[in-house]
């Protein structure tokens, strides 16, 4: 792939993470709770937006739990702390993050019938969003051009492999998981609408209050100052060259893909997703 990544089962993962082959394989072993709620995507997808919902969901609904923690913390990706003691000891509900394709999360997502929250965005738009943060994150490698990044993107040569496996490999379980699938682009459409759909999926019902309180604290330009929201401190411990709430939109692609690129994608999109029942418009 390139010096930053390592392949291992078709998907990509960073030199720089804590996380090996021998780790991944015992993730497939972690022992979750019934209660566990996972959120899963593919990069660049809306995990941080879909963090803030969750914890000001999580405050609503629990307010006896509220802590004073970044929303990493409180919603952290599995795959970074499944030696972190302190969080396996968490109270119920707890949160997940994860990037993971569907086959290497954990079997008790499947086998105790987890809640799984998948959010997912026109990958041209992916595509674009991960570009920038290829040059932001220092644990990336930095593209030499966008046409070399476009190759890579379509050829599933980036971090966490091929778009389309990802939300294949979701699709295609989607009978046998407990999930619920959300657009990035529905969510800029209409927040509270699509804040409602997931309360019902998890069981919480919240005032009109709550989910005012919900729907504005999650607005890009709010979470932009929000510190806990924004991974501010990454920036701050250089990880970061700059702040990862960049845009936030929709339609980003059109400025960065030329005429020859998007019949390329094109192309491929419909070879890879033809057999995939999901809605694939984003307009
Ligand atoms: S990561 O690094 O994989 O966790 O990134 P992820 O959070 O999945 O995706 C980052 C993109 O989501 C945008 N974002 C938002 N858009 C609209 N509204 C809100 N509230 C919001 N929060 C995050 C963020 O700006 C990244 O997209 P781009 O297109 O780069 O702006």
């Amino acid at each position: 792939v390139n010096s930053a990544l390592y392949r291992y089962k078709k998907t990509n993962f960073l030199f720089k993470d804590p996380m090996r082959p021998k780790d991944l394989d015992a993730l497939l072993d972690l022992e979750l709770r019934p209660t566990d709620v996972f959120v899963v995507t593919y990069p660049k997808s809306g995990t941080v937006w879909m963090q803030q919902i969750l914890v000001q969901i999580m405050d609503a609904a629990h307010p006896e739990q509220a802590e004073d923690l970044i929303n990493r913390n409180r919603v952290p990706w599995v795959e970074d702390r499944l030696f972190d003691e302190p969080f396996r000891d968490r109270p119920d509900p707890r949160y997940f993050g994860s990037h993971l394709p569907v086959d290497m999360l954990p079997r008790d997502v499947k086998n105790k019938n987890l809640k799984v929250v998948y959010v997912w965005r026109n990958p041209r738009d992916v595509l674009v969003s991960l570009y920038h943060f290829s040059e932001a994150w220092v644990f990336l490698e930095s593209p030499k051009s966008f046409e070399d990044f476009f190759q890579d993107f379509l050829n599933g040569d980036v971090y966490m492999g091929s778009w389309f496996d990802h939300v294949r490999g979701y699709q295609a379980e989607r009978d046998r998981l407990q999930i619920h699938f959300m657009k990035f682009e529905d969510m800029l459409k209409d927040l509270r609408g699509e804040v409602e759909k997931l309360c019902l999926f998890l069981g919480h019902s919240l005032t009109e209050e709550q989910m005012d309180r919900v729907v504005e604290t999650s607005t890009f330009n709010n979470m932009k100052v929000n510190p806990k929201a924004n991974y501010k401190d990454l920036v701050e411990k250089e990880r970061y060259s700059k702040n990862t709430m960049r845009k936030g939109v929709a339609g980003d692609w059109k400025n960065h893909f030329t005429v020859a690129q998007n019949e390329r994608f094109d192309q491929v999109f419909k070879e890879k997703m033809r057999d995939v029942s999901l809605s694939c418009s984003w307009e």
